[in-house]
């Protein structure tokens, strides 16, 4: 109650880097594709956000099939950032998901610098877009994308490169398949990112024992869902503790008390990839989940738990 005897009003809106969202709840790159099937499925019911598959400069085929395969507990995938590219995205597929309710973000990739600059100066001025979010992390495209992500010097070059070209709230995605997640970090906040988010997928493999050779076209591929989340979390806990700007964690996510744990590692929101390929209610699931727990708890924001599980103490 408030003083004047009023209810408190509880609200699950974060402001992430600049990107308001009613609630902190997102639709992962890549899964989700450019949201067209999973629209007609729930119409992005309770999604805060939606961060559409990776976009580059021209189309990309990826990689051959087999291109996914389910591991014990999640799933690997070897897609290659398959898209149709800038034009196509921008003439198919942005008209329809403007305005749809939740904001939008853009995941783009690039094989160079200048065609992540130049991804990203096509996108500037487009309506409807809400935010970037810049992919130096995928571990299955043979040029580009992690080799950006794996050195702190290329990932500030491409930061700045994209930062040149945009002024919508920009994101650095990053990947876990590094030594130290906390100096890629602050080489993306340093030339100028808003926010980051984390984690892509884990480099892995399978091999099938019949034909006695990798079961991916592409031999490797990147592992999620819940197998991921204790690496996932443990990235975002160190990323937080790394910078200043807001952090956006992902990573096995399948649960209100999964979203969570992140938050009070120190994630402002979180994403959902893999999760929603089994559970397209999962955003709705988590919500409630949410709302609960703010009401146990006597909690007004989740602002007032966004890290705190770190407390005062360095580990
Ligand atoms: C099939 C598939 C495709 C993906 N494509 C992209 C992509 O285009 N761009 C990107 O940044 N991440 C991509 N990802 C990574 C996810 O966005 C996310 O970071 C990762 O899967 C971890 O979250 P999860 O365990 O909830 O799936 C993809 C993941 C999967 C499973």
């Amino acid at each position: 109650m408030s003083e004047q005897g009023q209810p408190l009003e509880v609200s699950l809106a974060v402001d992430l880097c600049g990107i308001k969202l009613d609630n902190p709840i997102l639709a992962a790159s890549g899964p989700f594709g450019y949201g067209h099937e999973y629209r007609e499925l729930t119409g992005f019911k309770d999604l805060g956000g939606i961060i559409v598959k990776g976009v580059s400069l021209e189309p990309w085929e990826g990689n051959p099939p087999p291109r996914v395969a389910e591991t014990a507990s999640g799933m690997l995938n070897a897609v290659g950032l398959q898209n149709p590219g800038l034009k196509s995205f921008l003439e198919d597929h942005l008209p329809s998901l403007r305005g749809a309710g939740p904001r939008l973000l853009v995941n783009l990739v690039g094989c160079t610098v200048e065609e992540y600059a130049g991804v990203a100066a096509g996108l500037e001025g487009a309506e409807g877009i809400d935010g970037l979010e810049l992919n130096i992390s995928c571990p299955n495209v043979k040029a580009g994308g992690i080799a950006f992500g794996t050195d702190p010097q290329a990932t500030g070059r491409v930061v700045s490169a994209v930062r040149q070209e945009t002024k919508l709230p920009l994101l650095v995605k990053l990947s876990p398949n590094v030594t130290d997640i906390g100096a890629i970090a602050r080489a993306a906040e340093e030339a100028g990112a808003d926010g980051i988010s984390l984690i892509n997928t884990i480099s892995g493999m399978i091999i099938d024992t019949a034909q006695k050779k990798p079961l991916l076209g592409n031999a490797f591929g990147g592992l999620s869902g819940p197998a991921i989340m204790p690496v996932a979390l443990k990235m975002v806990w160190q990323v937080a503790e790394a910078v200043k700007i807001p952090v956006l964690g992902m990573g096995g996510i399948v649960s209100a008390g999964d979203t969570l744990q992140f938050i009070m590692a120190g994630a402002r929101a979180v994403a959902l990839g893999t999760g929603l390929f089994y559970e397209p209610d999962l955003p709705s699931q988590l919500k409630a989940g949410l709302l609960e727990y703010m009401d146990k708890e006597g909690l007004r924001t989740l602002s007032e738990i966004e890290g705190v599980a770190r407390g005062p103490k360095k580990f």
